[in-house]
């Protein structure tokens, strides 16, 4: 089953040919990096915590009969602090690289009600935020460790140890983001993306992707994966995943069908004319299921893609 998908992927080999994925490498490296950013910085306040309160946890190394060395929790925490704030700025660059050659889908939702642009946005926001409180806080360790407690059991103070559990906190946010742009969303994630396309594996067997550079696909934005199909469910018409518009149920379903999957239509297919949406020079609905917001939702579900 995997040879036949990995024969419809590009050359990568010059480095620039986009593939399904939007990138042009085979797995996204961003959602890669986040890990060491995230456990880096999670396990440096651990070590940090554990040395603070040395005291506390007295009891039970006793009971283990061990003689943990607090200093070197310290070091721990100081160095897997520092490595965190470097592998943040190569996280970040590679988020933003990879943003540029994002196609956030239109008319989804994240379930935070978000939309995808939105929500991919306010994540790179948060990211360089993130990054931004990772150094500031790597600067205040270093200066608490190697000049202001230089010469304190405890390296740590307890309010650098309280701000730092903030910043954790807003990472995780920053996270559950990010983790909707890849799963919600599908951004380079060729997986989630076919799933809410309901693409078959007979239907990727079968692809062929037009051969894209990074540098057409920063300066003509369209997608290079294959539309969702139209498709009604009871009464409803969902575009992919996609739930777009309740329709009467004495509509000719089939026709209509047919029309919106035959032509892979753009969003300014669509237009109202009186009260009546139009695709193409043709009546879309029939008379009475009209309006301006039906068309909104037409449009906007199709925002996403536009005619190959
Ligand atoms: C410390 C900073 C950041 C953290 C902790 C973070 C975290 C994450 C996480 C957990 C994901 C989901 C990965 C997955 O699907 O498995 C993600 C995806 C994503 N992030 Fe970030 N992120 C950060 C900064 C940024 C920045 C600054 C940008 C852009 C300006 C950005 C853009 C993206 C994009 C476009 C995705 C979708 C998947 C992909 O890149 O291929 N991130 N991020």
């Amino acid at each position: 089953m995997i040879r036949p998908l990995l024969a419809t992927q590009p050359d990568w080999s010059s480095g620039l040919d986009l593939g399904l994925n939007g990138l042009p490498y085979a797995l996204p490296v961003h959602p890669n990096l986040v890990h060491f950013t995230i456990g880096l910085f999670a396990i440096a306040l651990i070590f940090d915590l554990i040395a603070t309160s040395h005291g506390l946890l007295q009891p039970i190394y006793n009971l283990l009969q061990i003689k943990p060395d607090r200093a070197a929790y310290y070091d721990l925490g100081w160095w897997n602090l520092l490595a965190a704030a470097l592998i943040t700025f190569v996280t970040v660059a590679f988020g933003f690289f990879e943003m540029l050659l994002a196609e956030p889908p239109a008319g989804a939702v994240s379930p935070w009600g978000l939309p995808a642009l939105e929500t991919m946005y306010l994540h790179g926001v948060g990211g360089v935020f993130s990054l931004f409180m990772i150094v500031l806080l790597t600067i205040w360790r270093g200066l608490e460790r190697y000049r202001w407690r230089a010469r304190l059991r405890a390296q740590v103070s307890l309010r650098y140890g309280a701000v730092a559990l903030l910043v954790l906190g807003f990472i995780s946010i920053q996270a559950e983001m990010g983790a909707q742009l890849g799963g919600t969303f599908g951004l380079h994630n060729t997986a989630a993306l076919h799933i809410s396309q309901k693409q078959s594996v007979a239907t990727l067997q079968t692809l062929t992707i037009p051969p894209r550079t990074v540098g057409q696909a920063l300066s003509n934005p369209p997608a290079n994966y294959p539309l969702p199909r139209w498709e009604f469910q009871g009464d409803r018409l969902y575009y992919g995943i996609q739930s777009v518009l309740t329709l009467p149920a004495e509509l000719a379903q089939p026709e209509l069908l047919t029309r919106l999957n035959d032509h892979a239509w753009s969003a300014d297919d669509f237009s109202l004319v009186g009260d009546q949406i139009y695709l193409g020079d043709r009546p879309l609905l029939p008379a009475g299921t009209t309006g301006q917001a039906q068309l909104y939702r037409l449009q906007a579900a199709l925002l996403s893609s536009s005619d190959p």
